[in-house]
Order: C-alpha cells, then structure tokens, then sequence
C-alpha cells in the first residue's frame, strides 16, 4: 500500500461546471484510494492553458502533493493543451512513464497513438497526464500503477537501490 499523497486534475470544457459528470476523475481517485493514496485533491477545470499550469503549479509548490494524475487534453484538438501545460512547469521529463503508456494503448487500439501526453517532475511532484476517457484512464493507470511507490520512494530519496525486482 501506497504512503504518498495525490491530486486528480481533469480538464473537460464540457464537464468542468459539475464535477457529477467527471467519470473519469472519479475513477482516478477510485483506484488511487483502493492502492493506498491519499487523495487530498480532485478537480475539474476547463481546458484553457493558463488554468491548467497555475492549478498545477500550486498543487506542486503550495500544497506539496507527491502525485498529480492529470486527466484529459492529451490529444489533437485545438483546445488540448495538457501536455503543453505540464511542459512548461516540470524540471525533467519521466519520458519512460509516457512511452510505456503509450505502448500498452496501442496495442490494445491503435487510437493510443493520439494521446500526447507527458510525464514529469516538478520539485519533489510527480506529474502524469492520462487521457481522457473512462476506458483510456483506467487502461493507462492500471498499467502504471505497480511502479508508481518506486516511482515516488526514488524521488523522494527513500529509495536509493532499485534492486532485481519487478
Ligand atoms: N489509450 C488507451 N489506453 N485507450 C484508449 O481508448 N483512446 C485514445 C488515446 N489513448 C485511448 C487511449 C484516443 S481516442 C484519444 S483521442 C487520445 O487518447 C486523447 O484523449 P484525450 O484528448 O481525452 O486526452
């Protein structure tokens, strides 16, 4: 079980007045609590980019979460502007969380190869955009989930050898 704290932030232009239509969050903080989390944030926000970095710019450096799972505006519409907004706030890319996904939505549709989104650190927060929907959240976090606590403990210093194990 999981020691960390999160946030779950979902951009929808069409959800983001009531948080009731938000599946896809809730989904999110479903699986987050069920593994330990404690989800100290969910939110639903528009799609505009200014938004969305001063959002997670506070959640990073006022309220110290150590995991944002973000959800939504990955792919190729005019107003999909999540990765552009992680982008612009992280330190280092985790390229290696992004790629994996990637990879495990192909192979299940190859509509995965329209999700964009990143993966990153911004100080001591692990920042990770899903897409959208219920199916593509839920396919993606359930993935990465198993390397989430390692993810964290090396960020966090706790860890300092990754050993042999899966
Ligand atoms: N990834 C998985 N695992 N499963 C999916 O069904 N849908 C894709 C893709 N990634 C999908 C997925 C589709 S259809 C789109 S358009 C992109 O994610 C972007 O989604 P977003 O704009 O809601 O972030």
């Amino acid at each position: 079980m999981s020691k960390y704290n999160a946030g779950v932030l979902v951009m929808s232009d069409s959800r983001h007045e009531d948080i009731r239509l938000d599946l896809s969050g809730a989904k999110i903080k479903e699986i987050l609590s069920e593994n330990g989390f404690d989800v100290l944030k969910h939110e639903v926000i528009s799609d505009d980019l200014d938004g969305i970095r001063e959002k997670l710019v506070k959640w990073c450096d006022e309220d110290k979460l150590d995991l944002i799972i973000t959800s939504g505006g990955t792919g190729l519409s005019k107003r999909d502007n999540t990765p552009e907004a992680t982008l612009e706030v992280i330190d280092k890319e985790v390229r290696g969380i992004a790629e994996a996904m990637r990879s495990y939505s192909v192979s299940i549709t190859k509509k995965g190869m329209l999700s964009r989104g990143v993966c990153g650190i911004r100080k001591d927060t692990l920042i990770i955009n899903l897409p959208g929907s219920l199916k593509a959240t839920k396919e993606c976090l359930d993935y990465i989930l198993p390397v989430l606590d390692h993810a964290l403990g090396i960020l966090k210093g706790s860890i300092h050898n990754c050993g042999s194990s899966s």
